[in-house]
């Protein structure tokens, strides 16, 4: 058998009709950027997150330059980022000229908060970039009130965190604004490249449509440097689709990591992924640790043709990228061990019982 890490083909296949008729609208009206299914994009994903306002733009990594941007981060500043999570959590800090600091990973995954409220309180920083990892909220309210205390911008990564919730409010109720991506392999990805910014400040949401698009504002008049960000109209009127069907493809994959679950709890050398109480966890990845066993397996998976990943096999402290920015006396032995440790099994709606079953079987199989 064989059970890819992703299957777009089969996402394709099954929701094909609707996906071509999505694509004939736009071919059809020719509006084919910032077309009417932008506008409802970002009305839908109002609704969905639950903030007043939401501005799409070309890519999660431009989302985030354009927030450090607005909250005016520039050349000097210092900003709070995890060492364990995607380049493109750090890399929107350089761009905008500031210099990134990197806190380790704490407890499931998320940024060591302790440490990082530190670090606000320090007076030392001028921003935080949370992020959310792998479909689940930590809970904010704690860096929320620090940021605020200290005047320190928090930003929200929820690259992974469509659909998360956390004590029932999603990503951007308590901060400056939240990130979201529609990359492909996200829970509301696109067929192509996108992302958002959701906030409840209308003029960080009024900012962000001028740099999206050259700096313009509404009256056609450039006002300041800007850059071309912008989400294609199909890939908003296909993602707009995803959202319609949240809910029941996170069910899906809940009902998924359920039974991942179910084999793994037996075995003392692994750790599943923890349920924070009070968590909504959507299950974009399902990330476990196996300690010294990870490595071989993974070679058990991909030898029953099970396809799996590392995230992130390489903490960002490591990157030859990030290495001009680290201080002397920095370590982050939790992102390294989970470097180590973690494995990501397949995990996407259109798994069917059968997938799931031979993926559970071989957990099974495997001399731990
Ligand atoms: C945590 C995190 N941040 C940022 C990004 C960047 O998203 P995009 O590919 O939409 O730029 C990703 C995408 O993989 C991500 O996982």
């Amino acid at each position: 058998m064989n059970i890819p890490f992703m299957r777009l083909d089969r996402q394709f296949a099954q929701h094909k009709d609707t996906i071509m008729a999505l694509c004939e609208q736009v071919f059809a009206h020719g509006r084919v950027l910032q077309g009417p299914e932008v506008e409802q994009l970002e009305q839908q994903l109002c609704e969905v997150m639950g903030t007043k306002e939401a501005v799409a733009v070309g890519s999660a990594t431009d989302a985030l330059f354009f927030a450090l941007v607005t909250a005016n981060i520039k050349p000097g500043d210092k900003v709070a980022v995890p060492a364990m999570t995607f380049v493109a959590t750090a890399s929107p800090v350089i761009r905008a000229g500031a210099t990134p600091v990197f806190v380790d990973a704490g407890k499931h995954y998320q940024p060591d908060i302790t440490k990082t409220i530190e670090l606000v309180n320090s007076g030392t920083i001028q921003a935080v970039v949370a992020t959310h990892l792998y479909g689940q909220l930590f809970d904010i309210a704690p860096l929320a009130h620090a940021c605020r205390v200290n005047g320190v911008t928090l930003i929200e990564d929820a690259a992974q965190a469509i659909g998360a919730t956390y004590n029932g409010s999603g990503p951007g109720a308590q901060s400056f604004a939240a990130s979201l991506s529609f990359d492909p392999m996200k829970v509301a990805g696109a067929f192509g490249s996108g992302g958002a910014i959701v906030t409840n400040e209308p003029a960080v949401a009024e900012r962000i449509k001028r740099l999206r698009y050259h700096g313009r504002d509404d009256s056609r008049s450039y006002q300041e440097l800007g850059y071309n960000s912008q989400i294609a109209s199909i890939q908003a009127a296909i993602v707009g689709f995803k959202l319609d069907h949240l809910d029941e493809w996170a069910e899906r994959r809940q009902n998924i990591a359920r039974r991942y679950t179910s084999i793994l709890d037996e075995i003392s050398t692994v750790t599943s992924p923890l349920e924070i109480p009070g968590a909504r966890h959507v299950f974009h990845k399902y990330v476990l640790t196996a300690g010294s066993d990870r490595d071989r397996l993974k070679k058990h998976l991909s030898d029953a043709g099970v396809g799996t990943m590392v995230h992130y096999a390489s903490p960002l402290h490591k990157e030859p990228l990030f290495v001009e920015y680290l201080n002397a006396d920095s370590s982050f032995p939790e992102a390294e061990r989970l470097s180590r440790e973690a494995l990501s099994l397949p995990m996407y709606p259109e798994l069917d019982d059968a997938d799931v079953d031979y993926v559970c079987e071989q957990l099974t199989n495997f001399t731990w």
